[in-house]
Order: C-alpha cells, then sequence, then structure tokens
C-alpha cells in the first residue's frame, strides 16, 4: 500500500523521503490556506522534495472553471494530478480533463456511487473520506469494500487512495481493505513511524546485556 502525504509542510516531506516510504503529496484548498504561501511556490516545492505525483485540488466548483484550472495546473508539470470533488460538475471536469489526457482524482468521495461515476468518467484516482465517513454515521469499511468490490468486478484501472484517515487503526484498516493507498497528515504519519515503546525496551535490554561483553561483539 502506497503512503502518500496529505501536507503542504516540506520538511515533512523530507522526512519521508529519507524514510523511504513516500509515493506521493496530495494537498486541498485547506492546507494551502493554512500554509499561506502561493499555491504554486507550493507545489514547485513539493514537486522538487519527492519524485512522486503531487495531487492539486480545483477551487472552482463550476465545470468550465473546473477544467480550466485543472489544465493551468496541469501545465505547470505533468507530474500533477488534478483533484475534483466528485459533484455532478466534477463527474464532467473528470470526464473532459481525462479525454485531454489530464490524470484526475476524484475526492471528497462519500459513497461508493460516487466512486463508480468517476471511474467511468475516466478518473485515475478516488480518495473516499474515511473519517467523514464515520462522522456521518456511515460505515467507511463498508463504503471501502463496495468501492474495491465494483473496481474489481469490471477489472477498472481507477485507483482506491483512502484519505481523510485520523488514526492507526483507520490506516491499518484500509491496508487490510488491500487498496491501492493512503494520504496521511503530519500527525498521523509521525505516529505511524514512531518507535514502538515494547520495541525500545528490548532494544535497551539487548544493549544493556551486550555492553558486558564488548569482546564479543568485535567485528573482525
Ligand atoms: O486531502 C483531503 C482529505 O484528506 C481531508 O482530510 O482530515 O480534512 O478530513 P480531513
Amino acid at each position: 500500500m502506497d503512503i502518500w502525504l496529505d501536507t503542504t509542510d516540506i520538511q515533512l516531506v523530507h522526512k519521508a523521503v529519507k524514510l523511504g516510504i513516500v509515493a506521493g503529496v496530495t494537498t486541498n484548498p485547506s492546507l494551502i490556506a493554512k500554509a499561506n504561501r502561493n499555491q504554486e511556490e507550493i507545489v514547485d516545492d513539493l514537486l522538487h522534495a519527492q519524485e512522486g505525483p503531487v495531487a492539486i485540488q480545483v477551487l472552482a466548483t463550476d465545470m468550465e472553471e473546473m477544467v480550466q484550472q485543472g489544465q493551468m495546473l496541469y501545465s505547470l508539470s505533468n507530474r500533477l494530478i488534478i483533484k475534483i470533488p466528485l459533484t455532478q460538475e466534477g463527474i464532467e471536469s473528470i470526464h473532459l480533463l481525462s479525454r485531454q489526457g489530464i490524470p484526475t482524482m476524484a475526492t471528497a468521495i462519500f459513497h461508493p456511487r460516487q466512486a463508480l461515476l468517476a471511474a467511468l468518467a475516466g478518473a485515475n484516482y478516488v480518495a473516499p473520506y474515511i473519517s467523514r465517513i464515520e462522522k456521518i454515521g456511515e460505515n467507511p469499511w463498508k463504503v471501502l469494500q463496495s468501492i474495491s468490490h465494483i473496481f474489481h468486478s469490471y477489472r477498472m484501472k481507477t485507483k482506491i487512495l483512502g484519505a481523510s484517515l485520523q488514526t492507526i487503526d483507520h490506516l491499518l484498516q484500509c491496508a487490510e481493505c488491500g487498496i491501492s493507498g493512503v494520504t496521511v497528515h503530519k500527525e498521523l504519519f509521525d505516529k505511524f513511524v514512531e518507535s514502538e515503546e515494547h520495541t525500545l525496551q528490548a532494544v535497551q535490554q539487548f544493549s544493556l546485556e551486550g555492553e558486558k561483553y564488548p569482546f564479543l561483539f568485535a567485528v573482525k
């Protein structure tokens, strides 16, 4: 399962690159607004900080503007993936962009029907919003299983990227569902990679035992 970073934080991207576990980066208008920096500069930094794709979301809600923004963004780099919220206007935008060879990610997915529509329109990725699905009282795992089952049944090439994850349990359940990837924000990434307390204790014990007999460990 691929790990994407849902961030504009370059330091976090560097950290993930060093660990060797980053497949790409996703952003959204809230993250750009929070960073309070020009979107083009952010995209440029994210493209330079890692070798994978960067998914960037259109702000427009009207179909023509969404397509126009998507085209303009894609002209910055062919490593960009255009994120389109899966409204009815979004379906048409995905269709038009994909016909021009511009890769798209259908985002803000709450229901399998939206994922099916996105795939039919030509989306490369669908991003179901795990914790937000939970918050509206629905079962995100049923949603994921349903999407996986539909895509698998019809051999659809659209990939599933779990988004809006809040906990390690969310991340692991996504992995158990066998989806293509997840996108994680900074706090969750830090929790994901932190050393386990029991592992640290085991290491400490090994070190104490080993230090008693240093000569046994000399490399000749
Ligand atoms: O990139 C968008 C998605 O990950 C939203 O996450 O945490 O704002 O629900 P969140």
